[in-house]
């Protein structure tokens, strides 16, 4: 029987950091599949930071950023290029992770070309199609083009089935994004020689900051850098470390308001392995970030999160986590919370609810299990159980 051939995309930072441990997990099944990495590089320089760390090559890269380019020129250039790359690599089963454009527009070209996709960290939903956005609307039409659901929690799966999915093509998984993070973080780290080496770290509390998201753009991340402002002029031990997104959008009002700032530190985005080991050595992470949502829980940290719902409820459920939206006062006083209060703070210290570092290797297996013609792709008692 030929080996079936799994195409795997990825397009931006988090698409990358994601998909890397399923790369190292289905390379090491050869015997049962091939694998071939598609890139949009949706993201260049960001996407690349991640490849080069992972030692990850794709053999096709779409090339496809465009400084501060339109949604609809993506999806249409995602959509023509796919058209191309699928006729030409003739996968058996795209794989998708996440909820960016690339996911969404890659699906849609390979359910043209029928071709079925295994859809990882499926089943995130804020029921709001504005925050995020579009990540939200995204996810839910990526659900509708997938075959395999591989949904990181028990919450994911339920909300899939309340959409009228069928439970045998729902599996969790756990997130792959903790078994990113227990590769990199069992290797010793040194500083030295990234841009943030010079940081007294260690002299201050410091606060992880990241703000990216397109429905914060404008207004509210105006807010949130005003916060950020007020916070280190009221509490003098207090250092903010912030790596800027490389959206000018972003870059533009960030830059504008927190320039010079006495300790607040603005930083080009830090390569994956600084940037956990800044998470782990910093008091508190105030971000709207997807990934760094269910990071700062498995690195134990407190973390605010700037919006106003999120489709990762798990950490906030179990107390790890605040919503606590854009307004410059609300902000303000959440952090000054748990700078004064240390009952506070360690209440919000609990055990990650998003995976056990083993999604990468339930994700494998279910794989080679359906290239072979194997049921159930996951018995239920192999599924991560929250
Ligand atoms: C995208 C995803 C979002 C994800 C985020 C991760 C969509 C719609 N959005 O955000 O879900 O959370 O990536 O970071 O898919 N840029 C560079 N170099 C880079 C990356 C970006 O210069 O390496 C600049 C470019 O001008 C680019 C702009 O940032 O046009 C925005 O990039 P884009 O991929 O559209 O990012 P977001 O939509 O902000
Ligand atoms: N990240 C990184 N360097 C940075 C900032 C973030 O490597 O300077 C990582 C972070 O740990 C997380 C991912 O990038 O794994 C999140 O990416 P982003 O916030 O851009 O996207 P989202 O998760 O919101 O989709």
């Amino acid at each position: 029987m030929r080996k079936k051939k799994i195409a795997l995309i990825m397009g931006t930072r988090p698409e990358a950091i994601k998909m890397a441990p399923i790369v190292f997990a289905l390379k090491q099944r050869s015997n049962d599949i091939d694998i071939v990495v598609i890139a949009t590089a949706q993201h260049r320089q960001m996407l690349d930071q991640v490849l080069s760390l992972f030692n990850i090559v794709p053999d096709v890269d779409l090339n496809l950023m465009r400084p501060n380019q339109s949604l609809n020129d993506l999806t249409c250039s995602v959509l023509q290029l796919m058209q191309k790359t699928l006729e030409d690599v003739k996968p058996d089963l795209l794989m998708v992770q996440g909820d960016t454009t690339t996911v969404f527009a890659a699906s849609v070209a390979a359910c043209y070309l029928k071709i079925p996709v295994a859809h990882v960290e499926a089943g995130l939903r804020s029921h709001d199609l504005h925050n995020p956005f579009p990540e939200e609307a995204n996810r839910r039409l990526t659900s509708t083009l997938t075959q395999i659901h591989l949904a990181p929690t028990p919450l994911a799966k339920q909300k899939l089935l309340n959409e009228g999915i069928k439970e045998e093509d729902v599996f969790v998984t756990g997130n792959t994004v903790v078994d990113a993070m227990s590769t990199l973080l069992d290797a010793p780290f040194s500083f030295q020689g990234s841009p943030i080496e010079n940081l007294p770290l260690d002299q201050h509390r410091v606060i992880l900051v990241t703000s990216h998201r397109r429905e914060s753009l404008g207004e509210d991340l105006k807010n949130t850098c005003l916060a950020l402002k007020e916070i280190v002029k009221r509490f003098p031990d207090v250092l903010i470390v912030y790596p800027v997104h490389l959206n000018p959008n972003v870059r533009e009002t960030v830059m504008e308001i927190l320039s010079g700032i006495d300790r607040v530190v603005l930083t080009e985005p830090l390569d994956y392995l600084c940037f956990l080991n800044l998470m782990r050595n910093v008091h508190i992470i105030v971000t709207d970030s997807g990934g760094v949502q269910e990071e700062a829980p498995t690195l134990k940290k407190p973390l605010l999160v700037l919006r106003k719902l999120t489709e990762r409820p798990e950490a906030f459920n179990a107390g790890l986590s605040k919503i606590i939206g854009t307004s410059t006062d609300k902000i303000v006083k959440e952090v000054s919370v748990l700078l004064h209060d240390d009952k506070a703070y360690q209440a919000m210290i609990g055990s990650n609810p998003f995976g056990d570092g083993k999604a990468s290797e339930r994700i494998a297996e279910l794989i080679c299990r359906w290239a072979n013609n194997q049921t159930p792709l996951l018995p239920s008692e192999n599924e991560f159980q929250g």
